[in-house]
């Protein structure tokens, strides 16, 4: 089986991210100078992936919008002879023509609703899912859908990102019980459970699922009964966990580092991180970083938030 397809659920409403997410769909929040979607879509073209499926909803035409072309502005930087700046607005086009594709979830019901409207485009064969708030930097390696890509190749079934966290952290996540305790250091570890936002005490291990799934199409089933989970959502979690009673379900530990791009805490650090790692802005944001730096070490309660 070989995989094609990638579902990019985009139809949340970003409360985290309010007032800038009333009409802004947090998926156009820029990292530096790249909306968080455009990250995700291009791992999902490093990884081979021939069909990109968006789950939209109400407010988000930009997302659309953002990979066509502009003509107003490709004209005026053509005219410029920007050529550049004209690749980079290009650079969005998916090639071939034809190759995203949309559909609508129409009340956010949580992720895992999301992921069953695409079931109509998606359904039939392994899929992978990201979720563009999670941003993972590998530093130029392999992005992680590729690297996990690699392993379906090899195991043919379900594959869930993880990574570890602090236990203060764990009841923020879906966490992974191994099946076998002596593998927990493996980077590939059988699954046997999953947990969603378990408190410290009863988290089966320190291995939280992150937003990169490649998923068996039997997923569906489990969607379908549209359980409502943590919070009153259809979590994906709680079906990857029902699945896992059938079919065998790996957690994977990708090479990167992951920053959570729905929290304003992590969505700060993605921009500082990145905009070091340019050697122009690195040279500007440094002294003042270490103006800040000095300033809060000095008198840390005397400064308002
Ligand atoms: P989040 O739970 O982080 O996004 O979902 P949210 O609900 O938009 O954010 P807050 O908590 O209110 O700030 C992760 C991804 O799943 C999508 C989101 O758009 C995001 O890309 N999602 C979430 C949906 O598409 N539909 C949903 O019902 C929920």
């Amino acid at each position: 089986m070989k995989l094609r397809t990638v579902v990019i659920p985009v139809a949340g409403l970003g409360t985290r991210f309010l007032p800038a997410t009333k009409t802004l769909p947090k998926e156009m929040l820029p990292v530096v100078d790249k909306p968080l979607i455009q990250y995700a879509v291009e791992e999902a073209w490093a990884a081979g992936m021939e069909r990109i499926v968006f789950v939209t909803g109400r407010g988000k035409k930009i997302l659309e919008d953002h990979f066509d072309h502009n003509p107003e502005l490709e004209e005026a930087l053509l005219a410029r002879g920007k050529d550049t700046l004209l690749a980079e607005a290009r650079s969005t086009i998916p090639q071939p023509a034809g190759t995203l594709l949309y559909t609508r979830q129409n009340q956010p019901l949580g992720l895992g609703h999301a992921v069953w409207c695409a079931r109509h485009v998606a359904g039939g064969e392994p899929f992978a899912v990201i979720l563009p708030d999670d941003l993972i930097d590998t530093g130029g390696g392999k992005p992680v859908l590729q690297q996990m890509a690699e392993e379906f190749d090899r195991l043919q079934t379900s594959i869930v990102a993880v990574m570890a966290v602090e236990p203060w952290q764990t009841s923020k996540y879906g966490i992974v019980a191994p099946l076998n305790r002596e593998e927990i250091d493996a980077h590939c570890i059988q699954v046997n459970g999953l947990i969603e936002k378990p408190l410290a005490e009863a988290a089966p291990s320190n291995l939280a699922v992150i937003g990169r799934y490649i998923l068996m199409p039997e997923i569906f089933q489990y969607l379908e009964r549209k359980h409502q989970g943590v919070g009153g959502e259809v979590q994906l979690t709680d079906a990857i966990a029902a699945l896992l009673e059938k079919q065998a379900v790996y957690a994977f530990r990708f090479q990167g580092v992951r920053y959570d791009c729905g929290d304003k805490v992590g969505f700060q650090m993605a921009n500082i991180s990145l905009a070091l790692q340019r050697p122009q802005l690195r040279d500007q944001l440094l002294p003042l970083l270490q103006e800040q730096l000095d300033r809060y070490h000095h008198q840390p309660s005397a400064v308002e938030e």
